[in-house]
């Protein structure tokens, strides 16, 4: 198994491109499943959760080809399944957005349920509830999704909780049902308008992405189409936090500060210097210790709970105490146990971080949790005196394209190891 292997205390300094991002890559591709023809997307990352989205298409059938500009081009023409199994789920919770498609182009659909989670229990109710409200009959047998609707039917869908892929599931799904749907309290997260973008260049009729209230009149079918995916503001977020710790100047290039509102403002409070274009954003920490910030999480454009851990790592170093309230998902916090190890000071209450500042973290043996928390512990080695390892690091893999590339890249001193 692959490890990072860091040793701290350089400033980062030089450009660096960002990836397209994952989780509009995600649903994106689990689109094309709504229609025959082939689909072409360009700035797919390279992530191992894009690998298994492409293993989950080529399950049930769609052809997928890799083309020499790097795009992904899917055709769903021949798809014959409607499975997807338990060994793909369980590796990637996103899986369940193929749900939607599968159950609105062929009339059923058998989709293992993701089950637990580190960060939490992550039930998927309300993309069943809203399912089933648009006429599908829906019941859970031997750990699967068992879904049918020989023609769904719009509906009127008022989410109980803001969720991100329930919102696509849905949307998604409407856009071959018969009639107008319309979904209430949806997410306004960028991936569902850069979804509904490329839905509508598919030929579906879908309104109102970006706010909480999104319409959808359905249509006999779709086609394929061409699209691009968004920049990764996740990425993007990740990199600026590690500049705003260990020091230095880096732009970043091929993203867009204007998905990044609620961390940028963040990141000034802590001391940065920001400065941005249209698709490029720099950043410049020359103070020492960063000022600590509070956060609380919320769905966006609120602070992202995929921010988190970052500013959890980068508070663990401030100046002073922080207060971090995970608002969105219940036990994400696998990371300060990790981020005590190198000599960090957290007390946790509930939902609730407080991050007393220490001068100096030191190295230590690290094990990898979950995506984002593992994002946290090479920002913490990037800024700890001596030698970190970070072990099990596919939890990385999962969502950040070549992170020791890119840091290599900055001046880290940081080289992935195979043993
Ligand atoms: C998506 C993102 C993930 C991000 C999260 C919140 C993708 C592929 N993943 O995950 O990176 O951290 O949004 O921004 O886009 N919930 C229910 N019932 C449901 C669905 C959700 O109770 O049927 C709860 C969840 O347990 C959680 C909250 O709603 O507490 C938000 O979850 P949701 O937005 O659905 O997260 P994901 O879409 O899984």
């Amino acid at each position: 198994m692959d490890k990072l292997l860091i040793t701290g205390g350089q400033p980062l300094a030089g450009d660096i491109r960002i990836s397209g991002a994952k989780n509009a890559a995600l649903p994106i591709m689990a689109a094309t499943l709504l229609a025959s023809g082939r689909s072409t997307i360009g700035n797919v990352p390279h992530l191992r959760d894009v690998t298994t989205m492409m293993e989950l298409l080529g399950h049930v059938g769609a052809d997928l080809v890799l083309d020499e500009s790097l795009r992904i081009q899917i055709d769903a023409s021949n798809v014959v399944g409607i499975v997807a199994p338990y060994d793909l789920v369980k590796t990637m919770r996103a899986s369940i957005v193929v749900l939607g498609p599968l159950l609105a182009r062929f009339g059923r659909a058998i989709v293992s349920l993701p089950g637990g989670c580190a960060i939490g229990s992550r039930p998927v109710n309300l993309h069943l509830q809203g399912l089933a409200a648009m006429g599908a009959e829906i019941h859970v047998e031997n750990g699967y999704i068992h879904a049918t609707a020989p023609r769904l039917r719009g509906a009127d869908l008022m989410l109980d909780l803001v969720t991100v892929t329930g919102t696509e599931n849905l949307m998604m799904a409407a856009t071959l049902a018969d009639g107008v749907t319309t979904i209430r309290n949806a997410a306004r997260e960028p991936e569902v308008v850069d979804l509904a973008d490329f839905l509508n260049a598919m030929g579906a009729r879908v309104e109102g992405a970006g706010t909480d209230t999104i319409h959808i009149e359905g249509v006999p079918e779709l086609h394929g189409a061409e699209y691009r995916i968004l920049p990764d503001r996740i990425e993007t977020g990740t990199y600026l936090v590690a500049v705003a710790m260990t020091g230095g100047e880096v732009r970043l290039k091929d993203t867009d500060p204007d998905l990044l509102g609620a961390v940028l403002a963040k990141l000034t409070e802590a001391g940065a210097q920001i400065e941005t274009g249209s698709d490029w954003i720099r950043v410049c920490m020359t103070r020492g210790r960063p000022h600590p910030v509070d956060i609380h999480t919320s769905p966006y454009p609120g602070f992202p709970t995929d921010m988190q851990a970052q500013f959890t790592a980068l508070n663990c170093i401030a100046e002073g105490s922080a207060t971090i309230t995970e608002a969105v998902f219940e036990n994400r916090f696998m990371h300060v146990s990790e981020l005590e190890r190198m000599g960090a000071r957290v007390k946790l209450e509930g939902n609730t971080a407080i991050t007393s500042g220490v001068a100096r973290l030191t190295g230590a043996p690290l094990m990898a949790t979950d995506l984002r928390a593992s994002a946290s512990l090479v920002l913490a080695a990037l800024v700890a005196d001596g030698e970190s390892t970070i072990d099990r690091i596919y939890h990385i893999d999962r969502g950040y394209e070549t992170i020791e590339e890119k840091l290599s890249q900055l001046g880290a001193r940081i080289r992935r190891v195979s043993h």
